[in-house]
């Protein structure tokens, strides 16, 4: 069997949800971004044809993309990837990382970790229901167990083409630093490629992480209100400035938002993340809390 190799160093956005919607992701693929991939998709909504799913599915960057799934159902897993909505896409992620309750309670995200042989059914049907390499974003463990390394095995026996891991435990959240040590170990025990995920922000952070052998980095809060974190990271030239990014995420969303009042309740939550470098930033941020109207988001970001 070939073995799947990235073509170079990875510096990707990392799946957020409720954050890395396609407009965003685009941005950052502009600002240099290699690799975006969605928010976490539901297999069993996209089996249900949820419209609001679909609109996760959507794609326009630049970027080698990738479309996050979590669920547990085989059977749904081969109905859904027959969709042609997934051609769009380099990778099929799946996702046993989130702690979320609402999603760990129904045992999927970081409960994968759990009964290995249950998930190793799951990975075998994703694996074979599409001919796109498949990648798993996992943590070190849930409730103490911190099998890692045991999961990380189970994933490349499966036939997974490359991991993430996100080296902090179920009970941790995002509290705390990330395990360090941890992507070594498991770039060590598998012989797939190996994505670090965890309070990645500077360069040398990135080196570092090149140093041990990782095939690349995601970034997530780092990006938030930042896409040229992308163009630092690869000394690169933005593209356009901060306030064209702003620009640019509104008017995109404006294409898939159905009311003002859903687009407005959405973008505030970027908006007090693009402005948090900005002069009187928590001035501007107790202002945005208050707009209920696009005219008070369009006018304020006149005046950036
Ligand atoms: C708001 C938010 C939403 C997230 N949603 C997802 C998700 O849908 N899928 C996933 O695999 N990880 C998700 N994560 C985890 C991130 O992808 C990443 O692994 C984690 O935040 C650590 O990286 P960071 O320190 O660069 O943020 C989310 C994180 C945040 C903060």
């Amino acid at each position: 069997m070939k073995r799947f190799k990235f073509k170079k160093f990875i510096i990707a956005l990392a799946p957020m949800a409720g954050v890395t919607d396609f407009a965003f992701r685009k941005i950052c693929a502009d600002f240099g971004a290699d690799m975006v991939v969605t928010e976490m998709v539901s297999i069993k909504a996209l089996d249900n044809k949820s419209i609001k799913t679909n609109n996760l599915l959507r794609e326009e960057s630049s970027a080698l993309r990738a479309c996050q799934l979590f669920g547990r159902d085989a059977e749904a897993i081969n109905r859904v990837l027959k969709n042609e909505v997934f051609n769009k896409f380099d990778y099929i992620d799946f996702n046993c990382g989130c702690p979320a309750p609402k999603i760990v309670k129904n045992g999927d995200g970081c409960t994968m970790m759990k009964n290995l042989e249950k998930t190793r059914a799951v990975i075998l049907a994703l694996v074979n229901a599409t001919d796109k390499p498949v990648s798993v974003k996992f943590r070190l463990g849930i409730d103490g167990n911190e099998n890692y390394i045991q999961f990380a095995k189970m994933c490349e026996e499966c036939g997974v083409s490359f991991l993430t891991l996100h080296a902090r435990t179920r009970e941790q959240g995002y509290a705390g630093n990330v395990d360090k040590t941890a992507y070594k170990k498991l770039i060590d025990a598998v012989k797939i490629p190996v994505l670090w995920s965890g309070d990645i922000k500077t360069k040398q952070d990135v080196e570092y992480a090149k140093e041990i052998g990782c095939a690349g980095v995601m970034i997530g809060r780092n990006a938030l209100g930042n896409p040229e974190i992308f163009s630092t990271l690869k000394n690169k030239k933005p593209p356009y400035c901060k306030k064209q990014a702003i620009i640019n995420h509104l008017k995109m969303l404006k294409t898939q938002f159905k009311t003002e009042r859903t687009l407005v309740a959405y973008f505030k939550k970027h908006l007090m993340w693009y402005v948090r470098a900005s002069k009187n930033a928590t001035l501007i941020k107790q202002k945005i809390l208050e707009f209920t109207t696009l005219k008070q988001i369009e006018n304020l970001i006149d005046e950036l």
